[in-house]
C-alpha cells in the first residue's frame, strides 16, 4: 500500500491523461525526438529542453508566436529562458544581421560594431567600466571567477543553493556533478545572518561571491535589497569580489537590478538577450579588476575565444540595446510584467489553491505551493507534478511556457497575448483545482 494521499494519486493520473493527450497531438515532435535519440543522448543537446513524454519540436519562429513541426502556434512564454526579450523577428535586428552578413562573417580581427557596443553596454550597466565579451552566460562566468581567484590569490567561491550560473556552474537540486572544480562555498539566499556568518568564516580563502539580484532559473525569487547590501559591505570588508550574475537580469531595469537596488559589484556577467538573440555573454566591472586584462600589459591575463567578437552578434548586441531596448522600452515591458503576475496571483486566490507566481517585470515563474518563497529550497518544496500537469496543459491551450514554470515576456507581446495567457491558466486552475493543494 502506497502512503502517497489521494490526492497525489489523482494528480498522477490527471497528468498521465494530460501527458496522453499531449502525445496524441503531437506525432511530429514525437517523431523528430526518437529520431534525435539516435545521435543525441536524451535527444536533445541542452537538457534544460526535455520533458517528458518529448519536449515540442519547433518548426520557426515570428514576433512573440513559435510553430511547432505539427503546425500548432504557440504564444512564446519561454522567450528562450530570457534571451528572446526581442522575440522572433525584430526589424532592426534582422537588418542589423543582414548587414553584417553582407560585410562578410568570419573577419578574424576588431570589427566595426565591438567597441561601440561594449560603450553602450559601459553606459548602461552602473558597475561597467570595461567589459569582454565572450560566448555564454557560463564562459562569462568562468572567466570572472577564473579573475577573482588570479587577482585575489585565493582560491574559494561563495556561490548560493539553488542558483544556476551556467552548464558547470550548476548548483540546482544539490549541485551538478560536472561542476567546474572550483572549491564552493553553499549559502542560502536572502539568509543574511547566516551568509555573513559563512563570510566570516571562510574570508581569508574567498575569492569571489557570486550571486544573481534575483534568482532566475532557480525559481524567480528577488533578493532582498538587505541581503545584496549585506554581501556588498561584507565583500568589501574581507577584500572579496563580488559579482553580479545579471546574465537574465539586466532585463528587469535599464541599468540592471544592481541599478535598480543601487547597489554596485566589483564585477557583472551578461549574455542571454543582450546579444540580440545569438550567442553571446560578457563580463566586466572595475578598472583596475578588468585592466588586468589589457593585453598591452606584461602579464595580462590572456582572454581569447575565435568568436568572442563575432560579427553578428555584435551587431546585433549594439542594435538591440541602443535602437530597440531604450530604457523606456525596459521600463515598460516590464511594468507590462508586474501587471500579468499579479492577474495570474489573483487567478490562483480566485480558485483558492496554493500556488503563486514569483517575480520582478518580464520574469515570473509558478509554484504550487502556499507560504512565502525566500530561496531555492522553498522552491523545491512545491509539487512538482502539479507544475508539470500546469505547463503539458497550457502547451494544450497553445500556450509554451518552460517546464520549470518560468513565464517571461517578449517586446512583441500585446494586450491580447496575455490575456490569452491569463485565461489559459484560468482555465487549467478551474479544471484541476480539485486536485491541487487548497491555500
Ligand atoms: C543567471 C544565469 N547565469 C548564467 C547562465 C548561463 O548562460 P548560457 O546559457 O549563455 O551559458 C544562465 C543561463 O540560463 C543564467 O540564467
Amino acid at each position: 500500500m502506497s502512503a502517497r494521499p489521494l490526492r497525489n494519486i489523482d494528480l498522477d493520473a490527471a497528468l498521465a491523461d494530460a501527458e496522453r493527450r499531449y502525445a496524441d497531438a503531437n506525432p511530429g515532435s514525437r517523431e523528430a525526438f526518437e529520431a534525435a535519440c539516435k545521435a543525441l543522448p536524451g535527444g536533445n543537446t541542452r537538457s534544460g529542453l526535455y520533458f517528458p513524454p518529448f519536449p515540442l519540436a519547433l518548426a520557426r519562429g515570428e514576433a512573440a508566436r513559435v510553430w511547432d513541426v505539427d503546425g500548432h502556434a504557440y504564444t512564446d512564454f519561454v522567450v528562450e529562458y530570457t534571451a528572446g526579450l526581442y522575440g522572433h523577428s525584430n526589424p532592426a535586428i534582422t537588418a542589423a544581421v543582414r548587414r553584417a552578413l553582407d560585410d562578410g562573417i568570419v573577419l578574424g580581427g576588431p570589427n566595426r560594431n565591438e567597441a561601440r557596443f561594449a560603450e553602450a553596454l559601459c553606459a548602461r550597466i552602473p558597475s561597467l567600466e570595461l567589459v569582454r565579451f565572450c560566448n555564454s552566460g557560463t564562459e562569462a562566468n568562468l572567466m570572472a571567477l577564473g579573475a577573482t581567484r588570479a587577482i585575489t590569490g585565493r582560491d574559494k567561491v561563495m556561490a548560493f543553493d539553488g542558483a544556476y550560473h551556467g552548464g558547470v556552474l550548476n548548483f540546482r537540486a544539490g549541485g551538478a556533478p560536472i561542476n567546474a572544480p572550483f572549491r564552493f562555498v553553499m549559502a542560502r539566499y536572502n539568509d543574511t545572518d547566516a551568509t555573513l556568518a559563512l563570510i566570516d568564516e571562510h574570508a581569508r580563502d574567498l575569492a569571489a561571491i557570486i550571486v544573481e539580484p534575483m534568482i532566475g532559473a532557480g525559481g524567480c525569487i528577488p533578493g532582498d535589497r538587505d541581503f545584496l547590501a549585506g554581501l556588498r559591505a561584507a565583500s568589501e570588508r574581507h577584500g572579496v569580489i563580488l559579482v553580479f550574475d545579471e546574465v537574465m537580469t539586466s532585463r528587469l531595469a535599464p541599468g540592471g537590478l544592481q541599478e535598480a537596488h543601487a547597489i554596485t559589484p566589483d564585477m557583472t556577467t551578461l549574455g542571454k538577450y543582450l546579444g540580440g538573440g545569438l550567442s553571446f555573454g560578457a563580463f566586466g566591472g572595475r578598472a583596475d579588476i578588468m585592466a588586468r586584462f589589457d593585453s598591452r600589459k606584461p602579464g595580462a591575463f590572456p582572454h581569447s575565444g575565435t568568436f568572442n567578437n563575432n560579427v553578428l552578434t555584435m551587431a546585433a548586441g549594439l542594435a538591440g540595446i541602443t535602437e530597440v531596448y531604450t530604457p523606456e522600452a525596459c521600463d515598460a515591458l516590464n511594468a507590462a510584467g508586474d501587471a500579468v503576475r499579479e492577474r495570474l496571483n489573483a487567478v490562483m486566490r480566485k480558485h483558492a489553491v496554493a500556488a503563486q507566481v514569483t517575480g520582478r517585470g518580464s520574469m515570473s515563474s509558478v509554484h504550487f505551493r502556499g507560504g512565502e518563497i525566500r530561496s531555492p529550497g522553498d522552491a523545491a518544496q512545491g509539487d512538482m507534478t502539479a507544475r508539470a500537469l500546469f505547463h503539458i496543459e497550457l502547451i494544450l491551450r497553445g500556450q509554451y511556457t518552460s517546464r520549470y514554470g518560468m513565464i517571461n515576456l517578449s517586446l512583441p507581446m500585446a494586450g491580447p497575448d496575455l490575456d490569452g495567457l491569463v485565461a489559459a491558466v484560468d482555465d487549467v486552475i478551474a479544471e484541476h483545482a480539485p486536485l491541487l493543494a487548497a491555500a
